[in-house]
């Protein structure tokens, strides 16, 4: 079934001109760039985003990581599309993500790991309408 989700190319990809590399992965995955954007999020936009997490002990360095730099939000449609791109991303560790994945090739540490992406289709919805409205999904 075709299906959306929301990826974000980090911080520490943005820094290490990775963007480019990322995108040309994912397209070659059969990933379609439903939308995308450059922008850098607000502290207020990052604690909603990761609300789920803010009782973890690593909720703040996210937070404050997240809102270091620019980052990309991008709508990705594709067949099985959230499990798929939890596949091509790799382990949220890149010390633990199989070769060839997105964060073994690009991540740098659990916090610096690339990319998003979302972890189920529910979530993939929302995360999806956080960042995009409906007009701006093509
Ligand atoms: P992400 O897929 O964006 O979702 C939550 C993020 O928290 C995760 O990627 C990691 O980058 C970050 N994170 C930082 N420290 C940890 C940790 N100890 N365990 C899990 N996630 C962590």
């Amino acid at each position: 079934m075709t299906e959306r989700t929301l990826t974000i190319i980090k911080p520490d990809s943005v820094e290490n001109n990775n963007v480019g590399a990322i995108i040309a992965h994912l397209e070659r995955e059969g990933f379609r760039i439903v939308a995308a954007r450059q922008m850098r999020l607000t502290e207020a936009q990052a604690r909603a985003f990761y609300e789920v997490h803010r009782e973890r002990p690593f909720y703040n360095d996210l937070v404050a990581y997240m809102t270091s730099g620019p980052v990309w939000p991008m709508c990705l449609e594709r067949e099985n599309a959230v499990a798929y791109l939890r596949e091509v991303m790799g382990a949220t560790n890149p010390a633990d993500a199989a070769e060839g994945t997105i964060r073994a090739l690009h991540g740098t540490s659990i916090e610096r790991n690339a990319i998003h992406g979302s972890d189920s289709p529910e979530n993939a919805a929302k995360e999806i309408a956080f960042f995009f409205p409906a007009a701006e999904l093509l």
